[in-house]
Order: C-alpha cells, then structure tokens, then sequence
C-alpha cells in the first residue's frame, strides 16, 4: 500500500515536473520572442512607459506559469487589470506549451 502510494507520487511528480519544464528550444523561442520585444525589450530588460515588466533573469518555470495563465484567461481577465490585459493577448501568440517552453528557453538566456 506505501508502496503503491510512492509509485504513484513519483509518478504524479515526474508527470509534473515534465509538463511545467517541457524542453524549450531557445533558438525557436527567439523568434517568437520578437513579438515581446516591442514592449519587454530586446534584451527583456523591460519598459516602465508600457507597464513591461523586466524578464531578463526571470526563473523559467515562473515565466512559463505565467504565459500559460494569461493564456488560460486566469490572469489579465479582470477589466480592472489593464496591464494584465495588455499582456494577455500577446500570451495567445503562443501557440501551444511547446511554444511557450521555447519563449521561456530564450528568456532565460537573457542577462
Ligand atoms: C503590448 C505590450 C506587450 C507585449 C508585446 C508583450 N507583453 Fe508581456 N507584459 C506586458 C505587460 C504590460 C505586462 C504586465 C502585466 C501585469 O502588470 O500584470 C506583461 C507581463 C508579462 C509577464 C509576467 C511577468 C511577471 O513577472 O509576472 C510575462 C512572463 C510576459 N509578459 C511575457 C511576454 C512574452 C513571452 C511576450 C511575447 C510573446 C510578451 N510578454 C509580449 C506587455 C506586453
């Protein structure tokens, strides 16, 4: 019974970990991440005039999150949340969690 229950602990983990950290290919999520750079900035150093927060040194997972709840609608969905609602739309030029691991790749290497 303690046995099964670990099995299936370790598996709901690796499960876990593999759906929040899947791959990300910087090169592709470079490309993708021209879209970001209008307001985030080239080098994800961020622009206070747009409400852009600064991405550069961000921790992918938390980057990842993000995008998937803008995308989701749990973030910037609230009419009050006007910077949220900015953000939001630019979360559905991810196509896909592929997508999203591969912008999150390149964040990363951002200094
Ligand atoms: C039109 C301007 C604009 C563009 C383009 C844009 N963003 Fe944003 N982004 C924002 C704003 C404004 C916020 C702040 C939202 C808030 O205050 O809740 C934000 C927030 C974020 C956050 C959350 C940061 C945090 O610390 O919680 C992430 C991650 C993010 N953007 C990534 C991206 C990515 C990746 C792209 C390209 C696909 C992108 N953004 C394109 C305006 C933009």
């Amino acid at each position: 019974m303690k046995l099964q229950f670990t099995l299936a602990l370790t598996a709901l983990v690796s499960l876990y970990s593999a759906t929040t950290l899947a791959a990300g290919d910087a090169a592709k999520g470079k490309v993708l991440y021209g879209v970001c750079a209008a307001c985030h900035g080239a080098n994800g150093e961020g622009q206070e005039a747009l409400n852009a927060p600064k991405l550069a040194g961000q921790q992918d997972w938390y980057v990842v999150r993000q995008l998937q709840n803008f995308k989701a609608g749990i973030r910037g969905a609230n009419p009050k949340d006007t910077n949220g609602m900015t953000m939001a739309p630019m979360a559905q030029t991810l196509p896909n969690e592929q997508a999203i691991a591969d912008v999150a790749a390149f964040i990363k290497t951002l200094k």
